[in-house]
């Protein structure tokens, strides 16, 4: 552990540094104390009730979700990060970046796989120990459990901070970006992924049939969501129109049919799924004093855009 030591916070006050104790680390500012358990500070304060049903949907899928596309960790997650962000392989080496919301931690895999010094953090106690059990005995990789609503990082600590598919899980997609803004170096790139707007009907139903899923406990939604993976055409291409689902065709999907399970429990699960027009997402950077800003074209269901901290608002 420790190249992110000096980058650490108070996630109450933001006083730092925070004072290593046996099992614990101590505010002397604000007295909080946080333990270190299984090896990962758990630099987290009591969360609200609709972010702690975000925790719970997305703990279980953690603890289940290892044996994916997505948690067989080899290179080609790295190439698909590379042609993601549309960075040279270069830019990473030596960079201090941040994973805000890590999950399973394919993306600090492919991070770490670059020579980057990671901090990864996650909301859920299994998202961060699937990271550290993969990826924590690299002297490149931390793992904190902490929420992007209150970051336990010192303003400019990072050359490099990316959040994928989280912000919008969060209560204000806006006000999650926010807080990543004064983390980014100036210079540093902040490199964001979040949901498209939907049309109306799709977004509607979708909505209507998460409403009632939920209702389910996460084992008999996830279970459910099998059914919506599709193997022809015809009927995807039908209800497709109406409720997000999925279609495997065994000689072109890159994803096997779990993984899309696993995609579906993602998007049925949570309470708070918003979407975004690539203009919004735009206004944000904008507003917060990047430039550079540009949406990574091409990119189905997501919006994905990335700029630079200018510094000049
Ligand atoms: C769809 S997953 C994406 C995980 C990872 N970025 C990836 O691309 O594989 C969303 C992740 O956001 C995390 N998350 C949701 N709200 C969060 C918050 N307030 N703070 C930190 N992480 C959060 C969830 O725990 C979950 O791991
Ligand atoms: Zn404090």
């Amino acid at each position: 552990m420790d190249h992110a030591a000096d980058k650490l916070c108070c996630p109450k006050c933001r006083a730092y540094p925070l004072v290593q104790n046996s099992d614990h680390l101590v505010c002397k500012e604000c007295g909080e104390t946080y333990g270190v358990i299984g090896g990962i500070p758990r630099l987290i304060l009591k969360i609200p009730d609709d972010t702690a049903q975000i925790q719970e949907v997305f703990d279980f899928e953690h603890r289940l979700y290892q044996d994916s596309y997505y948690t067989r960790f080899s290179p080609r997650l790295v190439e698909q990060f590379l042609e993601d962000c549309q960075l040279p392989r270069e830019y990473f080496s030596g960079k201090d970046v941040l994973d805000a919301g890590c999950g399973s931690g394919r993306w600090t895999y492919a991070l770490a796989e670059l020579n980057s010094r990671v901090v990864a953090v996650d909301l859920t106690d299994g998202g961060v120990a699937v990271t550290q059990a993969e990826l924590g005995d690299r002297d490149n990789v931390e793992v904190y459990q902490a929420s992007i609503e209150e970051l336990p990082f010192r303003d400019e600590s990072f050359d490099f901070v990316m959040s994928w598919g989280v912000l919008h899980h969060t209560r204000d997609t806006q006000e999650a970006f926010k807080q990543l803004v004064p983390l980014v170096k100036t210079q540093g790139i902040l490199y964001v992924m979040v949901y498209k707007k939907d049309n109306f009907l799709r977004a509607f139903f979708t909505n209507v049939l998460r409403k009632i899923l939920r209702s389910l406990p996460n084992r008999k939604r996830y279970d459910f969501c099998r059914f919506l993976v599709f193997r022809h055409k015809i009927p995807y291409l039908l209800i497709s129109r109406l409720v997000i689902v999925s279609y495997y065709n065994p000689s072109t999907s890159r994803i096997d049919p779990k993984t899309m399970q696993f995609g579906l429990y993602d998007a049925y699960s949570p309470r708070y799924n918003f979407r975004h027009t690539p203009q919004e997402v735009m206004t944000w950077f904008m507003d917060a004093g990047f430039s550079d800003v540009h949406v990574i074209p091409k990119t189905y269901g997501a919006v994905k855009i990335q700029g630079v901290k200018s510094g000049k608002r």
